[in-house]
C-alpha cells in the first residue's frame, strides 16, 4: 500500500439512535493500540449522533464523520446541514456523492464537487464516492462511467491529506454481493491512474477505498488487493464486532 495509511470507515446511513452509543463504546474497548496506530478508523453516524459520538471518541483513535453536506455555509436550506455545522459538532470527515445521494437526491458530479469544496473550506476530510450501476457494468461502461464521475467530482485542489476516493459499485451496496477481486483491482488501478493524471504526484498518495458488501468473511481478500487502501463499510459497520474484524483484516 505504498506509504498510504489504511483507512476503514463505517457508513451508518439512516441507522442508529442514542442507544447505539454502546457500539462505539465496544469499538473503543476492543480497538487495540497496535491496530489503531497503523489504521485510520472513522465512523459516520447520522447527524443527530455526531455530537455524542464525538464526545465519546475524543482523545481516541476513532474519528467521526458526516454523510453529506450542503455546498453553502449557512442559509435558507430547510433540512440541510453545512460542512461548518458538521465540523462544529465534532466531525472531521464527510462522505460526499454516495450513490444513494446521487440516486435518491439527484446529485450530479458538479454538485458533489461543490460539496467537496465546501468540506475543504471547513477543513473536513472528504470521502468522495463513485461507482457504476449494474446496467452500466453489463454494458461495458463501468470504467468510463467511474472515470467521468471521478473527474467531475474532484476539485483541482484535492490533496492526499484532504480527500479520499471510495469506489462503490452500486450493485454491490447492501446486496451481500461484492465485486470480484479482479474487478476491484482493475477499477482501483484505473482510479489510481486517473488521479495521477489529474492531481500529479498528489495522486499517488490519495487513498482509494472499496465499498459494497464488505464483511468479515471477504475483508481480508479485498484489503490485500493492490491500490485498495481501505474500505467504506455500510451494514457491517453497525455491529462493533464485525467492524473490528474488518479493521483487523487490514494486512
Ligand atoms: P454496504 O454499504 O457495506 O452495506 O454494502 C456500503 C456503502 O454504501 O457505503
Amino acid at each position: 500500500m505504498a506509504d498510504r495509511q489504511p483507512l476503514i470507515a463505517g457508513n451508518w446511513k439512516m441507522n442508529g439512535t442514542r442507544a447505539s452509543a454502546s457500539a462505539i463504546r465496544t469499538l473503543l474497548e476492543d480497538l487495540e493500540p497496535s491496530v489503531s496506530n497503523r489504521i485510520d478508523v472513522v465512523v459516520c453516524p447520522p447527524s443527530t449522533l455526531i455530537r455524542e459520538f464525538y464526545a465519546l471518541t475524543t482523545g481516541s483513535a476513532v474519528a467521526i464523520g458526516g454523510q453529506d453536506c450542503h455546498p453553502a455555509a449557512f442559509g435558507a436550506h430547510t433540512g440541510d446541514i453545512s460542512a461548518e455545522m458538521l465540523k462544529d459538532a465534532g466531525a472531521s470527515w464527510v462522505i460526499l456523492g454516495h450513490s444513494e445521494r446521487r440516486q435518491n437526491h439527484g446529485e450530479t458530479d458538479a454538485l458533489v464537487r461543490e460539496k467537496v469544496d465546501a468540506a475543504l473550506r471547513s477543513r473536513l476530510m472528504a470521502m468522495i464516492c463513485v461507482g457504476e450501476s449494474l446496467e452500466q457494468r453489463e454494458s461495458g461502461e463501468a470504467s468510463s462511467v467511474v472515470k467521468e464521475q471521478l473527474i467531475g467530482s474532484l476539485p483541482a485542489k484535492a490533496l492526499a491529506q484532504n480527500i479520499v476516493v471510495a469506489y462503490e459499485p452500486i450493485w454491490a451496496i447492501g446486496t451481500g454481493k461484492s465485486a470480484t477481486p479482479d474487478d476491484i483491482a482493475k477499477m482501483h488501478a484505473m482510479i489510481r491512474q486517473t488521479l495521477r493524471e489529474t492531481q500529479g504526484a498528489e495522486g499517488e498518495g490519495i487513498r482509494i477505498l472499496y465499498g459494497g458488501s464488505v464483511k468479515p468473511s471477504n475483508a481480508k481478500e479485498i484489503l490485500a488487493i493492490d491500490d485498495v487502501d481501505g474500505a467504506l463499510v455500510g451494514g457491517a459497520s453497525l455491529k462493533a464486532d464485525e467492524f473490528i474484524e474488518i479493521i483487523k483484516a487490514v494486512p
